[in-house]
């Protein structure tokens, strides 16, 4: 009788892990904007454009220069530094000085920590600008959305995935990645000059 083997219990994902241990940073930026499609002023739409202008301008390079490269790169989506920008003109968003990312190198391991927060951004975007849409007195108002549509295609975002699930993570690996998700996270709180200290359990 040939022995049995008792049947493994699936180890968590990168991804798993990254959304598990970044879910309160990612509620304290998402509450820091709850009141956005409330504000018919677009004063909190501003900061928002502003704060994904700033973010893309800082990161971007750094991604471009890791071993991941740009994530999801290709000519089949649209440029979101570019609609960000585009918003920001419309809105008349005045430039102003921001802080350098503080992981100007990272490996490969924390340039996916980073890359999941910037592309997993994608997938509210869709909401948000359907929100916009349907809303009378936003869509009335004429507020911009070329950065949330950029953002709606969530393709980039499967691509990150599917390498991250191609590359063997180690614990060390992991927690490399999630440090610099929620570092990420911070820097994102940082320039919509939010405060709120809530991180990740990591
Ligand atoms: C400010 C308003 C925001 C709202 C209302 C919002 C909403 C959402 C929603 C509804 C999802 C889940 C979508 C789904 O599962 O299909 C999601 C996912 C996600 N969002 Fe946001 N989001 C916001 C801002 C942001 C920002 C600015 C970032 C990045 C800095 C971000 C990062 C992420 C990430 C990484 C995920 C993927 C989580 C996963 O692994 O499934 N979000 N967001």
């Amino acid at each position: 009788m040939s022995a049995t083997t008792a049947p493994s219990r699936a180890e968590p994902s990168l991804r798993d892990r990254l959304r598990a241990d970044t879910r309160d940073a990612h509620e304290a930026l998402d509450a820091s904007f709850a009141d956005m499609f409330a504000d018919i002023s677009g004063a909190q739409y501003r900061r928002f454009i502003a704060m994904n202008l700033k973010a893309h301008e800082a990161i971007e390079p750094v991604l471009a220069e890791s071993p991941l490269g740009r994530p999801g790169a290709g000519d089949d989506h649209a440029d979101r530094l570019e609609a960000a920008r585009q918003d920001a003109k419309a809105l008349e968003v005045e430039p102003s000085p921001t802080s350098p990312f503080p992981l100007p190198r990272p490996d490969i391991f924390e340039a996916f920590g980073i890359a999941y927060v910037l592309e997993g951004s994608r997938l509210g975007a869709k909401y948000m600008s359907r929100a916009i849409k349907r809303d009378e007195r936003l869509s009335g108002a004429r507020w911009p959305t070329h950065y949330l549509e950029a953002s709606s295609d969530a393709r980039p975002f499967t691509r990150l995935l599917d390498r991250m699930a191609a590359e063997p993570a180690g614990e060390d690996d992991m927690r490399r990645a999630t440090a610099a998700a929620d570092a990420t996270f911070r820097y994102f709180r940082m320039l919509c000059g939010d405060n709120d200290e809530r991180t990740t359990r990591a």
